[in-house]
């Protein structure tokens, strides 16, 4: 081997060893976010995380995750970043329109008193309702609109509303609060619509939020088509 190859060899070792040293060290978490509810979200909670700890948002999972909460990806160096910081940045950012982004860590204990944090989110809540009736359903409940909301209703609400609304879908299975027979809802008129709009947007307890993932057009559509899931008549 010359002199020169020998040089070479140390220097592809050398910086191997670099980069591999650097990669050990790296590290991503996926976390369940509470309170994506805006198209703004994720620009915030990317914003408050990078600019307070040394990580980076690798991007959003919004479709498709195994019990409907939004994935966030996050990279960072373990040895200068921990998991519990991370979640406490989370936990202690507010999203643009005023409610608070939260760690989702598991079911919600509806039968637990409120804490002081829930009382006040409860409130905003409240002084949000009566804005719930002023919303008019832009889309007429016609043929289409129903497909187009059951093939929505399919990929993203049947696994826990089950495929015909009976409220027993599979990833609902061991959840505090039960996913709602939908079929209450069968065949309800126009005043039903802005409360169901509202509440596909905004979620509940264990009923992730839609806002951030379905157009105002799909959750129309899912309205619609809500109110054609017939209890059985045996
Ligand atoms: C992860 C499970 C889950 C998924 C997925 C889910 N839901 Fe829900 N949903 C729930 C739970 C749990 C409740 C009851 C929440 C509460 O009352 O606190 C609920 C409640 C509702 C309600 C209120 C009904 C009522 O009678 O008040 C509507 C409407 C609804 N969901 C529609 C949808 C639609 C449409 C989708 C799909 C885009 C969907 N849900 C996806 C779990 C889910």
């Amino acid at each position: 081997m010359s002199k020169n190859r020998i040089t070479i060899v140390a220097v592809l070792v050398a910086s191997l060893a670099a980069a591999t040293g650097a990669y050990a060290a790296k590290v991503v978490e996926e976390i369940q976010i509470e309170g994506m509810v805006s198209p703004a979200s994720p620009k915030a909670l990317t914003a408050a995380l990078e600019e307070k700890l040394a990580v980076k948002v690798l991007g959003y999972e919004f479709y498709g995750t195994e019990n409907g909460w939004p994935i966030l990806k996050v990279e960072f160096d373990s040895g200068a970043v921990s998991k519990d910081q991370i979640e406490k940045v989370i936990d202690s950012t507010k999203d643009p329109s005023g409610t608070s982004f939260r760690v989702h860590r598991g079911q919600v204990k509806i039968h637990l008193p409120l804490l002081e944090e829930e009382t006040k989110a409860d409130g905003v809540f409240a002084a949000e309702s009566p804005d719930i009736g002023q919303l008019t359903n832009p889309i007429p409940a016609s043929a289409d609109s129903h497909t187009r909301g059951q093939e929505l209703y399919v990929k993203f609400c049947s696994k826990c509303h089950g495929m015909n609304g009976n409220g027993a879908g599979p990833s609902a299975h061991g959840f505090s609060t039960d996913p709602r027979q939908l079929w209450s809802w069968y065949q309800a008129d126009k005043s039903a619509d802005p409360y169901l709009f509202w509440f596909i947007t905004n979620g509940r307890s264990d009923m992730p939020p839609w806002g951030v993932i379905l157009s105002e057009n799909q959750r129309w559509d899912l309205v619609n088509y809500i109110k054609t899931l017939a209890p059985p008549t045996n």
